[in-house]
């Protein structure tokens, strides 16, 4: 009986911290599908140092290829849902990644080389004049699902899903 109710408590404070997330991100920690995760590796630069950031990095998805494909940068994963975070920080064994439990809308992304995300349509509005903002010429940012309102694309693929997915690569001028 005693492990009945703590394996429950436990169940429905994951649920509630999920949801709780959920509404205050405006987005669930849905992660990026095996078919455009895949695409989306092939459309990104060679780089042999520099910065990788992702916002948003959920359960890994995204943020532990990318860790294994630039073996030789920094990579960094923002994630403020804690359930995705915990999950994906103990699977964390990669020496040149570290995956942070923060709201990525209050870190500087001045040191990015390259920015992964995919979020919503209302924080890419948000995050326009961050990138604007904070990112240096010649940084690469990569978005799925969701554009940067505004910016024009260097590079888009549609991924041929049921969604239609689209990929976007924009660099910085
Ligand atoms: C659609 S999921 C994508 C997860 C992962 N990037 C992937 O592609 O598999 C978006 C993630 O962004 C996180 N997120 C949303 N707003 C955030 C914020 N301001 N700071 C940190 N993480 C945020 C959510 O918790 C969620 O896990």
């Amino acid at each position: 009986m005693f492990y009945f109710v703590t394996t429950l408590g436990i169940a429905l404070l994951i649920v509630f911290l999920l949801l709780l997330f959920t509404l205050k991100n405006g987005i669930s920690p849905m992660p990026t599908s095996p078919k455009v995760r895949m695409h989306l590796l092939s459309l990104l630069p060679d780089l042999e140092e520099g910065t990788i950031v992702e916002l948003g990095s959920g359960w890994g998805n995204l943020i532990f290829p990318l860790a294994k494909k630039y073996s030789k940068c920094k990579v960094i994963g923002y994630e403020n849902s804690p359930i995705p975070y915990i999950f994906s920080s103990l699977l964390n064994h990669a020496p040149n990644l570290k995956i942070m439990r923060q709201d990525f809308f209050e870190k500087s992304l001045q040191d990015a080389d390259l920015v992964v995300c995919y979020l919503y349509p209302k924080g890419m509005e948000q995050l326009k004049s961050k990138f604007e903002k904070e990112l240096r010429p010649g940084t690469k940012v990569v978005s799925h699902t969701y554009e940067i309102p505004g910016w024009t694309p260097h590079e888009t693929i549609e991924v041929d899903d049921l969604r239609c997915s689209k990929i976007y690569l924009y660099e910085v001028v």
